[in-house]
This record gives C-alpha cells, structure tokens and sequence, in this order.
C-alpha cells in the first residue's frame, strides 16, 4: 500500500486545495503519494490505493468525480477506495458527520469504499457564473479545516498500514 492515488473533481479550485492537503498529510505519514484531475486519469496500474474527492454543486458529486469512478470502476472495485465530499459553506460545514449525497452513497456500495467523509468548502467573493455569483454575495469564505483533514488523512493512513500488516 505504498503508491496513493488522490483524484478530485473541483470547478473552482478549493476541491483541489483539499485534495493536495490531503495528499501532503499522507505523504508525510510516509506514503509516495500522486494528486491529479480525476479527468486526467487514465489507469489505475500502479496505484494500490484511491482516494477520490469531489466538490459538491447541487447535491451532484462533480462530474469528473463521477466519470472517474465508471470508466475505472472494477480497478476500484479491487483497491481500498475512500471518498470525500466538498463541501458545505457556513455554519453547517462543521457539523458533525455530514452524509453523503444519495449518488455519492450509491457509487460507494458500488466499489466496497471504504469510507467517506464531507470536509467544508470554499466560495470566494469573486466566484463569476450563474448562481454561484449571486450565492458569493451572501455566503463566500473559506470553510476547509486543515486541521479536520489531517485527522481523517491520519486515519486513512491507520487502515493502510493495518492493510499492509495482514498482506
Ligand atoms: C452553485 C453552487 C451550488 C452548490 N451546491 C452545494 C450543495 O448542494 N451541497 C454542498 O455541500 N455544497 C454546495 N456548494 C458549495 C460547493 O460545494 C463549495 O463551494 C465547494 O468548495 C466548491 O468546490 P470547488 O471550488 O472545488 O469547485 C455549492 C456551491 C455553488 C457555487
């Protein structure tokens, strides 16, 4: 379980920030860890585990999220798969637990993932498009916790190394 994959789906950039976080905490539980666009990979050869993180728009898992896991669908079926969600904005980013969206709970059952999680978001003030702009004008910042990521990144690396230990 050496070779970590972490793929995200991300319109406006802060999936993808979450996603080379993750990727830091990971490699820096000792794990070479790759961080791409779910929509440019191609093959899972190579990779002994995904990670697959998709911003959320309209209770829709993002798009490149979702093609990543039907054009690779039997390698993650084969591989210990986590999925995370992003992300809610304001006071309901830090609630405990927040579940996954209907398709992200069916895509889980799907592959046998082995855990998801839903980190906050992030909308910036300038956020340009319909209705993201008008929705900037009430509800942007930043709700991504650093510190929340690095506590779930370090339980995914927990399961990992039991996974090895059984290998
Ligand atoms: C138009 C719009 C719709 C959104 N819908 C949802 C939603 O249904 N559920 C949710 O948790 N977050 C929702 N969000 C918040 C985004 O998921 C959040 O801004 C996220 O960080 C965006 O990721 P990205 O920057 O990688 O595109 C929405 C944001 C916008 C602008």
């Amino acid at each position: 379980m050496h070779h970590l994959l972490v793929a995200y789906g991300s319109t406006r950039g802060g999936t993808a920030g979450l996603a080379e976080m993750i990727g830091e905490d990971l490699g820096a539980a000792g794990f070479d860890v790759e961080v791409r666009p779910a929509a440019e990979v191609r093959s899972l050869d190579g990779v002994d585990a995904v990670i697959v993180a998709g911003a959320v728009y309209a209770n829709r898992w993002h798009r490149d999220a979702r093609r990543l896991v039907r054009r690779q669908e039997s390698a993650l079926r084969e591989r210990p798969v986590w999925l995370v969600s992003s992300g809610p904005l304001g006071r309901s980013a830090h609630a405990a637990e927040i579940p996954p969206v209907h398709q992200v709970a069916r895509i889980m059952s799907r592959i046998g993932a082995r855990g998801h999680v839903t980190f906050g978001g992030r909308l910036e003030a300038g956020a340009t498009g319909f209705p993201a702009r008008a929705m900037a004008a009430k509800l942007a910042g930043d709700w991504r916790d650093p510190e929340q990521v690095r506590h779930w990144a370090a339980s995914v690396a927990g399961e990992l190394s039991a996974l090895d230990a059984v290998a």
